[in-house]
């Protein structure tokens, strides 16, 4: 080519190639309208709209088959680099559908994803082995709305879509006893490895909105959740029987606990074995007048270890980091670590529960005692409390290792006359007003242990994605 002989003229041709590309890539993007970036653990080969399966964002035409069809179709590209099925604005009914692996699930801002409130729009699943029947009902239970089993690599994001459970028929139905079996989660992915929830809205679950269980590697990042104070059992985010998870930037509002970790319940559990460690949640956002901000059980007998919890800010909740069990769970909960937590009109800073009952039938060995140790609250802030703390073990399993630092809590108008009530319990405390009980005498200035290291799952790197 002349161009090589000339450096000068090689030159100019290369700036004017960059210039006309550079003019095609800002036209494209100007004439389209339709590019928009995401932050995902993998981006994507392959993609489709659901539109291109006959999908209608009416509202009220059903879109169960369009997106059954449009995943099946997308499945086949797992080993080609994954898909992504990108869900435009508008309202789409649909019943429950499932996942694929190496797959993304994106919603634009203005996309809902409606839950179709007919029971015939769910499968019947068979209960999770851990818990040996379904959580509210004996036998089977409703498959999750989205649901998603032995896979890899899943992600569900949007730039804050919504998916909508449209839970309160299944609220009534409860209350009045009308379900025939344990009612479906929003978001339930099983028995998986790399999954990422995203970065959306998330209404009115009809029962637990966000539910990893068996799976590992787990983020869930940028939601916000939101049912009403007085709805039936929405917990928000519910890792049970997980490792390495991610809970960052999120806000809920919930008629139950806003996260509650779990892994499994009494004999079903302790067999099953499978615990849930190596969590991090921080900078999270919580309102539960009837709940806990975070819970550690009540289904904790596969075991919980090595919690961290940084960051919280909790509005109008019943109590801040619960531990619930109950003999007959078994397992552990033990290396919890919180700092950095402030509260408003609370009535429980500490809760403590060791006779939580609730089992799943009369099998339960009532000899199985849960251990309960290393729990530690450093740098906490509270005000307008009714009670402190609410500290009860268990009858000859005292909950030890209990270590409280550096908390300041401010009481309400009315406050309990006994602030500190302790039973069963062991540990120490160091600069906490007002003044603890006797089972947690002071230890002069020291500060609770917090973990160093990070956690792996803290170093996963996103990329940017783009559809
Ligand atoms: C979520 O959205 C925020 C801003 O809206 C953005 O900064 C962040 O990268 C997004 N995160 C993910 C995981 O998409
Ligand atoms: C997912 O992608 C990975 C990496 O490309 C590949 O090894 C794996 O086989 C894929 N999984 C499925 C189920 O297609
Ligand atoms: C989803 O997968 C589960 C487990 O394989 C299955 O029982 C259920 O019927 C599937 N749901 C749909 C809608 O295909
Ligand atoms: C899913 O994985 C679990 C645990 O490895 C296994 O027991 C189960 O059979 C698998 N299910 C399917 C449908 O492959
Ligand atoms: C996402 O939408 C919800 C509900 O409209 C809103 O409360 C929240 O602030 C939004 N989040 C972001 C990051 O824009
Ligand atoms: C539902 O059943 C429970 C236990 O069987 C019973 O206590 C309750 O009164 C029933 N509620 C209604 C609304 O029938
Ligand atoms: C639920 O059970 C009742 C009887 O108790 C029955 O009439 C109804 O059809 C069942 N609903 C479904 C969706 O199976
Ligand atoms: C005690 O906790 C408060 C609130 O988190 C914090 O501002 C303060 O720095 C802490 N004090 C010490 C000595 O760490
Ligand atoms: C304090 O808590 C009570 C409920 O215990 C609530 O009614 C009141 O509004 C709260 N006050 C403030 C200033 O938040
Ligand atoms: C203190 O806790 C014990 C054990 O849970 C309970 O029996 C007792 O009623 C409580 N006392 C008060 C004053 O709340």
């Amino acid at each position: 080519m002349a161009s090589s002989r000339n450096p000068r003229i090689k030159q100019i041709i290369e700036t004017v190639a960059v210039i006309v590309l550079l003019g095609l890539v800002g036209l494209k993007g100007a004439e389209s309208g339709s590019t928009f970036s995401y932050e995902a653990i993998n981006c994507r080969k392959h993609s489709s709209s659901l539109t291109d399966f006959g999908g209608v964002g009416d509202g009220k035409t059903s879109n169960t088959i369009a997106f059954r069809k449009a995943i099946e179709h997308l499945s086949q590209f797992g080993a080609q680099g994954g898909s992504q099925l990108i869900v435009s604005p508008g309202k789409w009914l649909t019943g429950s559908f499932n996942l694929t692996s190496n797959f993304t699930l994106f919603l634009h801002k203005d996309a809902v994803i409606l839950a179709s409130q007919d029971e015939k729009d769910y499968p019947i699943v068979p209960p999770l082995p851990s818990y040996g029947r379904g959580r509210e009902l004996p036998g089977p239970r409703y498959g999750a709305f989205i649901y998603g089993t032995n896979l890899t690599d899943i992600v569900i994001t949007g730039n804050n879509g919504t998916i909508d459970g449209q839970g309160a028929i299944w609220w009534e139905k409860f209350r009045n006893n009308q379900t025939n079996y344990t009612r479906p989660h929003l978001i339930e992915i099983m028995y998986s490895n790399q999954v990422q929830i995203s970065n959306l809205t998330l209404l009115n679950s009809q029962f637990w909105v966000v539910h990893p269980v068996y799976s590992s590697n787990v983020l869930v990042l940028g939601l916000t959740i939101l049912a009403p104070t007085d709805s039936a059992n929405t917990d928000g985010i519910d890792p049970d029987s997980c490792t390495n998870v991610r809970i960052e930037d999120c806000f809920v509002v919930s008629g139950d606990d806003c996260i509650a970790i779990k892994s499994g319940w009494d004999q079903y559990g302790i067999a099953f074995g499978m615990p849930t460690k190596h969590v991090i949640i921080r900078r999270f956002t919580c309102i539960s007048p009837d709940s806990a901000v975070i819970a550690l059980g009540s289904e904790m007998s596969g075991g919980i270890e090595d919690v961290r919890i940084e960051d919280i800010y909790a509005l109008n909740s019943e109590s801040g980091v619960r531990i619930k069990s109950s003999p007959g769970r078994g397992g552990y909960v033990k290396d919890i670590f919180v700092r950095r937590f402030t509260m408003n009109t609370m009535k429980y800073v500490f809760w403590m529960t060791g006779a939580y009952g609730s089992h799943p039938d009369d099998g339960y060995d009532p000899k199985a005692v849960p251990v309960i140790k290393g729990i530690n609250y450093n740098d906490m802030v509270a005000q307008n409390v009714t009670m402190a703390a609410n500290l009860a073990g268990i009858d000859n399993d005292p909950f030890a290792g209990i270590c409280i630092s550096n908390v300041t809590i401010g009481l309400s108008a009315k406050p309990k006359k006994l602030q500190w009530n302790c039973t069963d319990i062991a540990g120490t405390t160091s600069e906490v007003t007002p003044p603890p009980c006797s089972l947690l005498p002071d230890n002069g200035k020291s500060t609770c242990p917090f973990p160093t290291n990070k956690l792996p799952i803290e170093d996963v790197k996103l990329q940017t994605c783009s559809c």
